[in-house]
């Protein structure tokens, strides 16, 4: 496309000129909103596509007869934010639990032996002699491949584990990936998991090429299969040396095999790659000798592993052991070490968190640490600066683990610039002036500007709209942070009623980028309970719990009121809440105190005339067995699970769990030596099942 010339001036053209110039308007703006919305790849500035729809707009004006059916005027805004079509996973894709050193790891071991109470069982799940499939943890990002008949025909990302993103046609340029399974065998359809990486070597060739072109290289392998996959034009994703291991399943329409083993040989035989390096381990000493000799072969490999995943090979054994929140409770991920290094720290800065706490945060000189550039790391609190004694100046050994937020280790002694002066950590609110206080007992220091504290809404309005919640993308924090300074947005409500034409006419915007903001925003009016509970930014209240919450209240409504009523300390609505595993009385207590406060409904009532809060579909939760619903609770000893297995049964089979028998519950199962639950369950006029028929039931279910 040419924009050397100087563009006729709109008064001077004539019909035969306007009729082409509406033409070139129309394929030039049709480009350019291609470029932007599917490839976000811009190659003119807002102003610049703002005045061709403007000179397009001029010439329809005086030549309304040529108008085209093609006219960009004829379309609403701009073409829709197209991207990825979102794919619901048939089985959730979950992450694993960690574990850190040898302990944690035999910890495990412990409790996969503890869930278990029958002598067979217990001889299968004895630490010292479990059957364990060992593999090398790798570093990309995971990857579902569904296939049917043997054909692939959908490859999603993994996304927020419910819900990923529809990269089938990327990932069939993939050479490690079959397009059809070989073989027999395979049942009709099934769901085959595994990452997506990239080698080390075509990492640096990569980069390499990029930083020749002028493009922005990327920070790590990790980073570069993300964004090689995540391409809306495949032939970018097949110009990368992409790779894939399988080492799961998720949804399959027929048993597949008896052990994890044996199913990694399935999919060797159905033409996927697995890691030759996995190995089949008999007790806990054999997966930790494995763990150290790939700790040592880890340079050598080449792709970036960050630790081995250890999963229960007896696949009846997993199935009974089932899944906990967020992870299975067959399988860990044994993490290496953390990394370290040397660097700079050039100052000392504060961050103002949502709740106002002042958290202390190192600048450092970039460094390179395990693959990553780190430029920041925390300091956790003012005690933690002083304990260290750490000065802006100092030479600091940082680490990092994982996805953790790299950390200040300790100062390297003797190397202090001279007239280094202890750091004092500030009284005052650095954004809004107000007193800072640390409560006693405390050992944060809080802003005490509540509403008027521009850094606390912002980061209010930030985690609002994070990732994980809302989920709004181009509302970064610098634009928050402008329109709460202009008043555009003070409350979450209020980003559902921007006026887009006005955003448009700011600086830095124009209409392209404001319809963009508007498609982001208004795909965001329905939102899942799980993810709306998260964006309140409730103390305490993270992604899982947020998800505890949403799977037992279902219902936005039943919440609501549950949580209002929770104000009573007496009242059932709090017992209710703090018997939900995994919820303790302190968080109890902000969870309540949240809904105690008129100012919070309010925003939330607000907030729900623009969103619609659809109910929680918990997935892996049966709703035609009989228990669907159902509040439960045990007591006394069983003799053929354990507690913890019962509880995964009875969950997995559509029941809240609860610990104390109340009004609400609708069943008590009594084992053996069974105390005053079931005195009180008898009062209450509760059902209540012996062991048998409670194995009875589960069978059947
Ligand atoms: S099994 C339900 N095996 O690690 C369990 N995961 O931290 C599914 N990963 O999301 C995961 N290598 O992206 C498994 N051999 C391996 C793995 C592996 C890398 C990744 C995967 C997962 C993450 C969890």
């Amino acid at each position: 496309m040419s924009r050397a010339a100087k563009p006729e001036p709109v008064d001077e053209l004539d019909e035969k000129a306007a009729k082409a110039e509406l033409k070139r308007l129309a394929e030039t703006i049709a480009h350019h909103d291609r470029l932007y919305h599917e490839k976000d790849a811009p190659e003119i500035s807002d102003a610049e596509y703002d005045a061709l729809r403007r000179r397009n707009e001029a010439i329809e004006k005086r030549f309304p007869a040529l108008i085209r059916a093609d006219s960009p005027s004829r379309r609403v805004g701009a073409a829709p934010a197209t991207g990825f079509a979102k794919v619901t996973h048939a089985k959730p894709m979950l992450s694993l639990d960690n574990a850190f050193d040898e302990e944690d790891v035999r910890a495990f071991f412990q409790s996969v032996r503890n869930f278990f109470r029958r002598k067979e069982d217990l001889e299968r799940v004895d630490p010292a002699a479990i059957e364990v499939a060992a593999e090398p943890k790798i570093d990309g990002l995971s990857c579902s491949l569904r296939y049917e008949a043997g054909e692939l025909v959908l490859a999603a990302t993994r996304g927020d584990g419910i819900i990923g993103e529809d990269v089938t046609a990327n990932v069939r340029t993939l050479k490690t990936v079959p397009h059809r399974l070989k073989g027999r065998g395979w049942p009709d359809h099934i769901e085959i998991r595994g990452e997506v990486y990239m080698e080390r070597p075509g990492f640096f060739a990569l980069n390499a090429e990029r930083e020749k072109a002028g493009e922005p290289v990327f920070a790590n392998p990790r980073n570069a299969a993300a964004g090689s996959l995540r391409q809306l034009d495949s032939s970018i994703t097949a110009s990368r040396p992409l790779k894939f291991f399988a080492y799961a399943w998720g949804e399959a329409s027929g048993p597949i095999a008896a052990t994890h083993w044996q199913a990694l040989e399935h999919f060797r035989r159905w033409g996927l790659a697995v890691n030759p390096l996995s190995r089949l381990c008999r007790g806990v000493e054999e997966v930790l000798a494995f763990q150290r000799e790939m700790a040592a072969q880890r340079a050598e490999l080449p792709y970036d592993i960050d630790g081995v995943v250890y999963k229960v090979n007896d696949l009846d054994l997993e199935e009974r052991l089932g899944f906990a929140a967020r992870a299975p409770r067959w399988a860990i991920a044994h993490k290496f070490p953390a990394q370290q290094a040397e660097t700079k720290l050039i100052e000392i800065i504060i961050q103002v968190g949502r709740q106002g706490s002042l958290t202390p945060v190192a600048v450092l000189e970039p460094i390179t640490v395990g693959g990553v550039v780190v430029q920041r790391a925390t300091l956790h609190n003012e005690d933690e600066i002083q304990r260290k004694d750490i000065r802006a100046g100092d030479t600091v050994i940082i680490q990092r683990a994982g996805d953790v937020i790299p950390q200040v280790v300790s100062v390297v002694a003797g190397r202090r610039p001279k007239g280094s002066k202890p750091y004092v950590f500030p009284q005052k609110c650095p954004i809004c002036g107000s007193l800072a206080v640390r409560e006693p007992d405390e050992a944060v220091r809080r802003c005490t500007g509540g509403l008027i504290c521009a850094a606390q809404a912002v980061e209010r309005l930030r985690h609002f709209v994070s990732r994980d919640a809302f989920d709004i993308e181009g509302l970064g924090t610098k634009h928050i942070a402008e329109f709460w300074e202009d008043k555009l947005i003070k409350t979450p409500a209020d980003i559902f009623r921007l006026d887009y034409d006005a955003i448009a006419e700011r600086e830095g915007w124009g209409e392209q980028s404001a319809a963009k903001l508007r498609d982001a925003v208004e795909a965001r009016r329905r939102v899942a309970l799980d993810r709306f509970i998260y964006a309140l930014g409730i103390p305490q209240v993270g992604q899982q719990t947020a998800r505890l919450l949403a799977r037992h209240y279902r219902s936005f409504a039943r919440w609501r009121q549950a949580m209002v009523a929770s104000h009573d300390h007496d009242g059932d609505a709090w017992r209710e809440l703090n018997d939900i595993h995994g919820i303790g009385e302190d968080m109890a207590t902000d969870i309540a105190g949240f809904f105690a406060e008129k100012h919070n409904l309010a925003v939330l009532d607000e907030l729900l005339r623009e969103v619609e809060v659809t109910d929680y579909e918990g997935a892996r939760v049966a709703t035609n067995s009989p228990l669907a619903g159902k509040t439960v609770v045990f007591t006394g000893t069983l003799t053929a699970m354990s507690r913890s297995e019962a509880k995964a049964r009875a969950e997995a089979l559509g029941a809240n769990v609860s610990g104390s028998v109340s009004g609400k519950t609708d069943l008590l199962i009594v084992g053996a030596d069974a105390g005053s639950k079931a005195e009180k369950a008898k009062a209450l006029g509760v059902k209540t099942l012996s062991e048998d028929e409670w194995l009875a039931l589960v069978q059947s279910g």
